[in-house]
């Protein structure tokens, strides 16, 4: 077994044991990962691909629709559909082996097809860590741009995302809970982080922060261009900040996901996925003493990292 072999299944069980921690229900969870980790273990990986990778809610629509339009004719009709169409999310495949309901919006049933047909040069979402992408990654290189969030605006943004498309019924403070035990979708949050933090001089790796997109676009927009090695002009930067701002994509129907499935509650259809776009939300949400327990959270991972920290 080579280190990397050892590194996926590390991931792998990190990931795993996580679903496994929250009875019968992440169980169903774990065994849709343990599929989607032989599907895609293999999965091919191009040179000029183009990936975003992020921990859910952390700004990857935002992403995606910038960086397809730095690399594609934003103006062109293709540009209206959808971005998952554009953009596929490559573990949302649609396999009849989740256990989910069909009408799940996370499980589509075609962009397993969607993603095997795309045309070079392909786009790719995904929201895997590290050590459950495909191998190829790690030997072609493509290029990936990776985004970060303020780990306690991702708790509350996906608090309303499971509220909306999964039908979660329970309190805010068990989401809370459940988010700094490390056991959500995705967790451990800053293992996920961490990973990719380490890797951000590599050439084919650009690490963003929502926090950072939020302060200057237009900066984010040239950043992202030279890292893509697209020559945009000052007309072309001040065209995509405007088309990217949380205003245009909250009326794009490509890119505001209204199509979602919602669940059957007042609640969940007043949720929008464009909600606030606001850094610090989480202010209105977090008692002083949940706050408390995400800076401990916080410290015990950044221990020995040179990552800064989300002070303020
Ligand atoms: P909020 O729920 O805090 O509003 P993801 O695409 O990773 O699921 O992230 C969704 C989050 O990014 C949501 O956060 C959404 O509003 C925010 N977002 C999407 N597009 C944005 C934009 N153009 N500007 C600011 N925030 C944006």
């Amino acid at each position: 077994v080579s280190s990397t072999d050892m590194d996926r299944l590390q991931g792998l069980s990190i990931h795993i044991s996580s679903f496994l921690k929250v009875g019968p229900e992440r169980v169903i969870m774990s065994s849709f990962f343990t599929d989607l980790y032989s599907k895609y273990e293999n999965f091919p990986v191009y040179q000029d691909d183009t990936w975003v990778v992020t921990y859910p809610k952390s700004g990857t629509t935002w992403a995606q629709e910038l960086v397809w339009c730095l690399i594609k004719d934003p103006k062109s009709p293709e540009a209206k559909l959808e971005l998952k169409k554009r953009f596929p999310f490559l573990e949302d495949p649609g396999l009849d082996t989740t256990g989910m309901r069909k009408d799940d919006p996370m499980c589509p049933g075609n962009t397993w097809q969607i993603l095997h047909n795309l045309s070079a040069p392909r786009t790719i979402k995904s929201h895997l860590p590290k050590e459950l992408l495909p191998k190829q990654i790690w030997q072609v290189k493509p290029k990936i741009v990776y985004v970060c969030r303020d780990p306690r605006d991702v708790c509350v943004s996906f608090y309303y995302q499971f509220i909306k498309l999964h039908g979660y019924k329970d309190t805010f403070n068990h989401f809370v809970q459940l988010f700094l035990d490390d056991i959500m979708l995705y967790s451990p949050f800053w293992v996920h982080i961490l990973n990719f933090w380490k890797m951000r001089h590599e050439d084919h790796i650009l690490f963003l922060r929502y926090e950072d997109m939020t302060k200057d676009l237009a900066a984010v927009v040239r950043q992202v261009a030279a890292f893509l090695g697209r020559n945009v002009n000052e007309e072309q930067v001040s065209w995509l900040t405007h088309h990217c701002t949380f205003e245009e994509m909250s009326k794009n129907p490509a890119v505001n996901y209204d199509t979602f499935r919602m669940a059957p509650t007042q609640e969940a259809k007043e949720i929008k996925f464009m909600r606030k776009g606001k850094v610090g939300d989480w202010r209105n949400h977090l008692t002083e003493e949940q706050q408390k327990a995400f800076k401990q959270w916080t410290l015990k991972y950044l221990q020995g990292s040179d990552f800064p920290y989300y002070q303020d």
